[in-house]
């Protein structure tokens, strides 16, 4: 075939793809004759257009299904309905393979026959390749590659193609979200506004289990880290039920914060964790760390300023049946680290003896300013008889947008807490936020010097007695040059 002859073909394949689904007479003609057949034919890649709803639906803001409706010429290969199922394995590389799309349909001509559509991406001018050619020698089908007209619908469309044909060409489209139980939830840039609603409504038609489809209309800057949002699509219902880590949390999306990206950070944390180990979660959202760690028989001590997150936090112990072992708060992180944080460590500390195993992990994840509450620990337990042995980890939460994330977060964490960190920290990239903002972990134990004033003497490794007068416990420390006493309440059962 000459070349000009090969674009007139082309040409009007292209033209018959983009009309067919347009042009009723046409549709008419050829959907008399659903399959029909043509000698040598040229179809151009390029133009193919299986995954392209039909172009009429550019700019749409209301949702209307019946628009993307269109009409492609694919290749077909007409068989015997026997050989159907050997074909399809033999031609598994050629055959059709798109969700939602039969590979196999009647043959309006004959009802012994079935056309097996073909790929036409892998189909290069609508005829065989050598080897496949080869298979269907074998199978004894004659080669012959016909043209058929398929109707797709909405619902053979995935959402980023219905997007794509909707939306202004050559801007940005988003189908990605996160999913939080039953609601989606999208952070859409301003040229998406206009299609927010239908954005949201194919995100339901789409994805099984989504019923609600909310868009973030502020940044989280408020106390509490929940956010501004507008209901898209669906049904306005914002309390969830969510599973993380093999954990099932309940919240109402509106009002406490809660992230699907943090999981793995939660389950980092939690990994660190001993039975018997002491967590104080000072930011603690509805328990995404303490849940986990009191599930791991951990003594829990957790708290949040947010009364909602505070009571899905109760509720949450409940449904998890840890509530015997969580003591939850709800006050500013400040109070509650100078506050039951202090008592406790100054209760237990000092009981701690070498052989005992038990740590103490304060996890503060509220990434803005948590650093910042980091001062907290200078001399918080000044006049306390030093336990070097217990010497609480503390796991701080930080953004950054520096060059060197760690070196700044450790750097920060040095001035609020008023000493070098250095060979004593380690920093664990947590997550990327934005371009240029990271989130970021550090670790490390609270240096005696900070948390007592002064370094333990000895290393803290001071004989310990204790005498015990009813509610009362009255305890000795006897250092090389120091003698100390003091009383604390019963411990704590
Ligand atoms: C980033 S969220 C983390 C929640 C949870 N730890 C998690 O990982 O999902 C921070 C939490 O700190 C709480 N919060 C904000 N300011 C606080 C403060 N000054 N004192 C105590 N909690 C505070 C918020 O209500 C929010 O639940």
């Amino acid at each position: 075939m000459q070349l000009t002859e090969q674009r007139h073909y082309r040409l009007f394949w292209m033209l018959l793809a983009q009309y067919s689904g347009r042009v009723p007479g046409l549709f008419v003609v050829v959907k008399k004759k659903n399959f029909f057949t043509m000698p040598e034919t040229v179809e151009d890649k390029a133009n193919l257009e299986l995954y392209l709803p039909h172009p009429e639906v550019r700019g749409m803001t209301r949702l209307n299904r019946e628009a993307f409706k269109r009409t492609v010429v694919v290749p077909v290969l007409k068989v015997k309905k026997e050989i159907v199922n050997t074909l399809l394995k033999s031609l598994k590389h050629t055959v059709l393979q798109r969700p939602g799309l039969k590979r196999v349909v009647e043959d309006p001509e004959d009802e012994d026959s079935r056309l097996v559509i073909l790929d036409p991406h892998k189909i290069s001018e609508f005829s065989l390749g050598e080897s496949d050619q080869e298979v269907l020698k074998q199978l004894n089908v004659h080669p012959e590659v016909s043209k058929y007209n398929l109707e797709l619908t909405y619902e053979n469309f995935k959402s980023e193609e219905i997007l794509r044909a909707v939306l202004p060409e050559g801007q940005e489209v988003t189908s990605g979200f996160s999913r939080v139980g039953h609601i989606a939830h999208l952070n859409l840039r301003d040229h998406q506004l206009p299609y927010r609603h239908l954005i949201g409504q194919v995100i339901i038609d789409k994805n099984p289990g989504i019923t609600c489809v909310v868009n973030k209309t502020s940044i989280i800057d408020s106390t509490y880290r929940n956010f501004q949002m507008e209901v898209l699509a669906g049904e306005r219902n914002l309390v969830t039920k969510v599973k993380e880590n093999n954990i099932t949390y309940e919240l109402d999306f509106s009002k406490v914060y809660w992230n699907p990206r943090l999981s793995t950070e939660h389950g980092r944390i939690v990994e660190l964790l001993k039975p018997s180990d002491v967590l104080f979660d000072v930011f603690a959202g509805i328990g995404p760390f303490a849940i986990p760690a009191a599930k791991k028989k951990c003594r829990v001590f957790a708290n949040d300023l947010n009364p909602e997150s505070y009571s899905w936090l109760l509720r949450n112990c409940k449904l998890n049946k840890v509530d015997n072992k969580i003591k939850a708060f709800n006050m500013d992180g400040r109070d509650f680290l100078l506050g039951p944080v202090r008592e406790e460590l100054s209760r237990e500390l000092p009981l701690l003896k070498e052989e005992q195993k038990t740590s103490f992990h304060i996890v503060m994840n509220l990434p803005a300013l948590a650093i910042e509450f980091l001062d907290v620990f200078q001399h918080l337990l000044a006049g306390e008889p030093c336990s070097a042995a217990g010497l609480p980890t503390v796991h701080c939460y930080g953004f950054s947008k520096h060059d060197d994330p760690a070196k700044d977060v450790r750097e920060r964490a040095e001035a609020s807490l008023g000493t070098s960190l250095d060979g004593r920290c380690s920093t664990y990239l947590v997550r990327n936020v934005a371009p240029n903002k990271e989130m970021l972990c550090i670790s490390f134990q609270i240096p005696a010097e900070v948390l007592y004033k002064r370094p333990c003497p000895d290393g803290g490794k001071e004989p310990l007695w204790h005498l015990d007068f009813g509610l009362h416990r009255l305890l000795f420390q006897a250092g090389p040059t120091s003698l100390a006493l003091w009383a604390t309440p019963a411990v704590w059962q």
